[in-house]
């Protein structure tokens, strides 16, 4: 079951390209799913029919709407780009060892690591294929954009080096391994329509903001959402020690002793086991890791962490505004609200 589409398009005509366009969208991911081997067309399958937002496709149908929305080119366009997500979430799962993906069982549990990265490498292969039917730029920008993708979620493996600034490191992780894609999905949409070089010169920084302010909320619901909603297991991030926002602004608040002296006793040691917690990194026990995540949701470091979000959000919209006033820039808009809103 896909979730519903993540923003409610009002004006009818561009409902229609956005909902015709998905549901080519949808038929096409199927068939790039098919594969030789059953355990691969069953693994591939199995996170498209897990569910998902489908932002990605639904971004290079908005951008596309900048110029001729029913461009042939664009629906493969979007295709590639949500087989490209598709395949870092079967690679990020098993890099962040993660049960459950889309409300499913991630692949990497369901099957094992092996069937998972191949799966993952699959895909790709698939959104190369439909992609060099574009032509070389689609390639070259694919192949970008991909590279950017890995070098961030290497960053954010390796972590920050003596010297780095947590917080830059941090932006630089989110705005490589996630606002690329995104960033992508803008410009493709402009660009496979036809739009003019204007526009999908601010169609691409608008999606990258936009990009940054969706992992920002992504991270702040890693501790603060329940599986129910986010399809995901709450905590991950914290499990494997890696330090997202909330997590640096708690550090950093504790570093500053911004509690003040006339802080109460109480909030002070919590401050000081959480932590002491985050210092430990990876929290792979039960009950070291539920007493983080129980001090974390209610520090405010959670404030701070949605102040940052609203401020990449507010950049969004500013670049968005910047685009001529059409239907689709106020859907554009509401993605805007919806990365701030959202629960899952
Ligand atoms: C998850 O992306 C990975 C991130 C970049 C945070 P989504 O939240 O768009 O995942 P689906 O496609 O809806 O499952
Ligand atoms: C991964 O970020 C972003 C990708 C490029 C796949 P996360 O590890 O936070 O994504 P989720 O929370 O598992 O979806
Ligand atoms: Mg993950
Ligand atoms: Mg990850
Ligand atoms: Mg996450």
């Amino acid at each position: 079951m896909i979730t519903a589409v993540p923003v409610e398009l009002t004006d009818a005509a561009l409902a229609a390209d956005v909902v015709d366009g998905l549901a080519l969208v949808e038929k096409r991911l199927r068939l790039a799913a098919q594969a030789q081997h059953q355990v691969l067309t069953e693994a591939s399958a199995h996170l498209i029919e897990a569910g998902g937002k489908r932002l990605r496709p639904t971004l290079v149908l908005l951008a596309a709407q900048f110029g001729n929305a029913r461009d042939e080119r664009v629906v493969p366009a979007a295709v590639a780009i949500e087989l490209t997500h598709l395949a870092t979430l079967y690679h990020d799962d098993v890099m962040d060892e993660a049960d459950t993906r889309r409300g499913s069982e991630s692949a990497n549990s369901r099957w094992n690591n092996t069937v998972a990265i191949l799966t993952g490498d699959f895909l790709f292969a698939r959104a190369s294929q439909i992609l060099a039917d574009l032509g070389p730029e689609a390639i070259r920008i694919q192949a970008e954009t991909f590279t950017r993708l890995v070098t961030g979620q290497i960053a954010e493996t390796v972590g920050p080096q003596p010297g780095d600034d947590p917080f830059e490191h941090y932006l630089g992780v989110v705005t490589q391994k996630t606002a690329s894609l995104i960033a992508t999905a803008g410009q493709f949409g402009a660009m496979f329509s036809g739009a003019s070089a204007d526009i999908i010169a601010r169609i691409k920084p608008a999606c990258a903001a936009l990009g940054v302010a969706f992992q920002l909320s992504d991270d702040i619901l890693d501790v603060a959402s329940e599986s129910a909603q986010s399809g995901k297991t709450p905590g991950t991030d914290l499990r494997e020690g890696i330090r997202t926002l909330p997590v640096l602004h708690a550090l950093r608040s504790a570093g500053s002793s911004s509690w003040g002296d006339d802080a109460p006793g109480p909030a002070r040691a919590a401050d000081r086991r959480l932590v002491e917690l985050l210092s430990m990194g990876e929290l792979t026990d039960p009950g070291l890791h539920a007493e983080a995540l129980r001090l974390l949701r209610s520090h405010k470091a959670m404030e701070l962490a949605r102040a940052d979000l609203h401020d990449w959000a507010n950049k969004a919209r500013s670049e968005i505004l910047g685009l001529p006033d059409v239907p689709a820039r106020t859907a554009f808009e509401a993605l805007c609200e919806f990365v701030v809103e959202r629960t899952g």
